[in-house]
């Protein structure tokens, strides 16, 4: 199998996402997931209400507008300007914009806080996005980001190419399950100061295969239970990345 593309094909990516937006159904995680991811935000970014957020990848607006109930002054950016659309549909009360998270359409020094909202393990080479998201933060400005994590056995069995039960159904040949370490030295390279966390427990609400989605309740069971142990930390199914812009 051929290396992945250090670039990211936007076209490609555009036209899956804009695929899924079809469906008019694309919110990954139950809604008490989805609260903890941006429980999470909130905790590890320590951000009062009001800042202003942008939540980076936001496809259908589901983490938008729960940043937007926390108190956030919030715009949500993707990629696909059908999941753009259709936020706009589902939450007209939110802000949401066409853009690419490595070519910010963001000031410099505009933003309090971003959220990479599922988008970093997106890009064969995240540097570009993590100097974006430098520029558009003014000092002090937090971010956190959530990926997969390439550690954790179920990410890797089911969605690393290297993994002999890879399954490419459901994904864009761009993506791949992240190491956090990988993550933290990129973000600490565009001058943040990095700290790693993991995440299980998130229970999913959609995944594309079939076969996949005869096993999600033994997934979301071993997840809940074994994952959840202290020990298992470093093997969580989610790597959460927070930095702050000295
Ligand atoms: C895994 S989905 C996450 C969607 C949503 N945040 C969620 O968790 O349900 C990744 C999202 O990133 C968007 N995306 C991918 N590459 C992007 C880029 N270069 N710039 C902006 N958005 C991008 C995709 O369109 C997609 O909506």
């Amino acid at each position: 199998m051929s290396a992945p593309a250090r670039q990211q094909d936007k076209q490609k990516e555009i036209a899956f996402f804009d695929g899924h937006a079809a469906a008019d159904e694309y919110d990954v995680f139950t809604p008490d997931s989805s609260a903890r991811i941006v429980d999470a935000f909130v905790r590890l970014t320590g951000l009062p209400g009001g800042a202003r957020v942008a939540d980076l990848g936001c496809g259908s607006g589901v983490f938008t507008e729960l940043l937007s109930r926390a108190g956030y002054d919030c715009v949500g950016l993707d990629i696909s300007p059908k999941l753009v659309a259709l936020g706009r549909r589902k939450y007209p009360m939110v802000e949401f914009i066409e853009g690419d998270v490595e070519h910010l359409p963001f000031p410099s020094g505009s933003l309090d806080g971003v959220m990479l909202s599922g988008v970093v393990h997106h890009l064969p080479d995240p540097s570009r996005c993590a100097a974006e998201v430098a520029r558009v933060l003014r000092p002090g400005g937090r971010f956190t980001a959530f990926d997969p994590n390439r550690m954790n056995p179920f990410m890797w069995l089911y969605r690393d190419r290297s993994s002999p039960f890879y399954s490419a159904v459901g994904v864009t040949e761009n993506e791949r399950p992240v190491l956090a370490r990988d993550v933290a030295a990129v973000f600490e390279r565009a001058g943040f100061r990095v700290s790693t966390h993991y995440l299980s427990g998130l229970a999913y609400r959609y995944v594309a295969s079939s076969r996949a989605r005869l096993l999600l309740p033994i997934y979301n069971f071993i997840d809940a239970t074994i994952f959840g142990l202290r020990v298992m930390e470093p093997l969580r199914p989610f790597v959460l990345t927070a930095g702050e812009k000295p």
